[in-house]
């Protein structure tokens, strides 16, 4: 039993897709987040400095003794994650592989869309991953830049959002019956990829598929929460300012919490 905090990074909002996730599957464990809203997005920038900052973030979370960190962002996963889990002594999770293992299992027709930020697609690592367990799925991959900017903003209802998502993904249409949201800001504009993809594609929330990972790494290592009786603590830094992410956040997780503003 470990009654340590979980850490979670990403580089803003969008890992509270996974947190809300953890909330539900796993209520009692303590956690800590932060979020580098200040410098989202990562998904154009050179993986250099995705490298650079998401070691910023790693390190940050090490302060707060975490028992394990969990790489909401499949950016960072991408460009960083092999590298952190070397170098560290406690258990470290990414999001890809799980969200390419569940588009496996689902697809019936072997036809895989996987949408992301500019990094992880260029990457080529969900196509990889996937076929490499099953070379017979057919991956097709569409870079969303203009998605994340969207969910930082909190315009996630706005017709104008509705727009930019019908024209980015148009290209997928018809095309797969899976689709992998391979970045986690996107599950916040769920409702929107699915009325545009259509009913009969299954959408894959790699962020929610990592939480059973994390509830199996948590039994291996018998590092669970023995704090049933208590109410977990929640801990939310962001290097933007607090607002803003409060209200996505309170929106998002439906619960008051409390964000404190930090800086790298
Ligand atoms: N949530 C991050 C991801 O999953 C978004 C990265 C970005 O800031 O572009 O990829």
């Amino acid at each position: 039993m470990d009654n340590r905090p979980i850490g979670f990074l990403d580089s803003g909002v969008g890992g509270l897709t996974v947190v809300r996730e953890l909330m539900r599957q796993l209520p009692y464990e303590n956690i800590v987040y932060i979020g580098d809203s200040a410098r989202a997005p990562y998904g154009p920038r050179p993986a250099q400095q995705i490298r650079e900052y998401t070691w910023q973030l790693v390190n940050f979370l090490l302060t707060k003794d975490v028992k394990m960190i969990v790489f909401a962002c499949n950016t960072a996963t991408a460009v960083v994650w092999e590298e952190v889990k070397e170098a560290l002594s406690i258990p470290v999770l990414g999001v890809i592989l799980p969200g390419a293992s569940a588009a496996i299992k689902i697809t019936q027709n072997g036809k895989v869309g996987v949408i992301g930020t500019p990094m992880t697609v260029s990457s080529d690592i969900y196509r990889q991953k996937i076929q490499l367990l099953a070379p017979q799925v057919d991956v097709i991959s569409l870079a969303c830049p203009k998605f994340v900017p969207i969910v930082e903003s909190n315009e996630i209802q706005s017709s104008v959002a509705k727009k930019i998502v019908y024209q980015t993904l148009s290209p997928l249409v018809g095309k797969v019956d899976t689709l992998v949201l391979g970045c986690t800001h996107y599950p916040l504009l769920r409702p929107i990829i699915q009325n545009v993809m259509g009913s009969s594609v299954t959408l894959i929330d790699s962020g929610a598929e990592c939480i059973r990972d994390v509830s199996v790494l948590l039994n291996y290592f018998q590092i669970n929460s023995s704090r049933h009786d208590a109410i977990a603590n929640h801990s939310f830094y962001t290097t933007a300012a607090s607002e803003s992410f409060q209200i996505i956040a309170n929106n998002w997780l439906d619960k008051k919490i409390n964000v404190e503003h930090v800086d790298l």
